[in-house]
């Protein structure tokens, strides 16, 4: 008698890395994160939300504090609680919110990101942030963690324990926890008429049949490219907008997972400086923005046209039926139609799986990179 599976393998479900069950887990991530938080009449129902709603009312400035994959969460949420509350919200990466003197006041809410809630660098934010007078809402995904305890009021990312160093589905989370509170404080100071938070909610309870289509129906081909791209040497991510964030992320994972020189860019930048780097062969992802916003497309397709005149490999991600798109592109990764503020959660999937397989591909440690530490409890 011979038992012919181990235990490693079967605590990843069957996939190869914690990472690969991770990303797969993403759709339960979103949806988990949602649950129990709209009501039957479609209102959001934030009990943990211990901060007095008056003191929210007041609130003048959001600062985001992060670090890592979770400041890139925060970097997204930007763009929805601005246009959606009308509040100004700075995003600053926790080390280096600590060490300036910050304009910090009582009307400040301040928004720990993090998905362990022991990153030193953050902890310290929130002190220093606390002193300060202003309220701190923790956004993290580990239950009694330092951050959880020491902040004013938690919501929970319900992503379940997250074991691969490089942060996948606790970004997912994030970036939704992260809406229902820009949606929440729009509820509460009256910035959008009910129903219009009521159409959001709805839009978020649908992503995570559209994030499971990305899997299904992109991943086999992009971790195909990543095994093709293994020997590249440097990439390029551009985006504009949600995309930009997403950029950023998609050149983190690349540089965690397998090692090589990987830059993120707003793609309004590249005239800028960027557009130098770009040389015959160089890969580059571009993220497009919906064509149902027309300026913004627009202006990225003319940059996918700028750098593929320079001789860039391109590989786009972009909505399905986005058909201006095809003349410019050598690779095309389609996502399902979403709101412009959704996008971050169906694009940024194909950047994960793609930095997943180049570094497998490279025979890499990918749920344990050197160098990295799942969680820096040092400043
Ligand atoms: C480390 C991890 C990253 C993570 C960052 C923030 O650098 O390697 O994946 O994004 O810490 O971690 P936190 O637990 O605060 O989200």
């Amino acid at each position: 008698w011979e038992v012919s599976w181990d235990a490693s393998a079967a605590v990843k479900g069957g996939y190869e890395t914690f990472m690969d069950k991770e990303i797969h887990e993403q759709p339960t991530a979103v949806a988990d994160t949602l649950l129990g938080r709209v009501d039957e009449h479609g209102e959001l129902q934030l009990d943990e939300m211990r901060i007095e709603p008056a003191v929210l009312r007041s609130v003048d400035k959001i600062i985001v504090v992060a670090c890592g994959t979770a400041a890139y969460a925060g970097h997204v949420a930007k763009y929805a609680i601005e246009h959606w509350c009308r509040v100004p919200v700075e995003v600053e990466l926790a080390h280096e919110f600590r060490y300036r003197d910050p304009v910090v006041s009582e009307k400040t809410l301040t928004v720990a990101i993090s998905q362990s809630g022991e990153t030193m660098d953050t902890i310290q934010a929130v002190r220093h942030a606390r002193e300060q007078g202003s309220k701190v809402l923790a956004i993290v995904n580990t239950y009694g963690s330092t951050i959880a305890r020491e902040a004013d009021a938690v919501l929970y990312t319900h992503a379940g324990p997250e074991v691969a160093v490089a942060s996948t589905k606790a970004f997912l989370a994030q970036i939704t926890a992260c809406y229902l509170l820009g949606l929440y404080l729009a509820q509460l100071r009256g910035n959008k008429w009910a129903d219009e938070v009521t159409d959001y909610l709805e839009r978020l309870a649908a992503m995570p049949a559209a994030i499971q289509r990305v899997l299904d129906e992109q991943a086999p081909q992009v971790r195909d490219l990543g095994a093709r791209l293994a020997q590249e040497s440097s990439f390029l991510f551009l985006g504009r907008h949600v995309g930009f964030p997403v950029a950023l992320e998609g050149a983190l994972k690349l540089k965690e997972l397998a090692y090589v020189h990987a830059e993120g860019f707003a793609a309004g930048e590249l005239k800028h400086g960027p557009i130098a780097l770009v040389e015959e062969g160089l890969p580059v992802f571009v993220i497009v923005p919906t064509p149902r916003r027309p300026v913004l497309h627009g202006k990225v397709i003319s940059n996918i046209q700028e750098i593929r005149a320079r001789g860039a490999r391109t590989i786009v991600i972009a909505e399905e039926g986005d058909s201006a798109v095809e003349p410019f592109a050598d690779h095309i990764i389609r996502v399902p139609a979403t709101p412009t503020l959704m996008m971050p959660l169906l694009t940024v999937v194909p950047l994960q799986v793609f930095a997943a397989a180049l570094a497998q591909a490279k025979g890499l440690d990918v749920d344990q990179p050197r160098n990295l530490a799942k969680s820096v409890t040092v400043e």
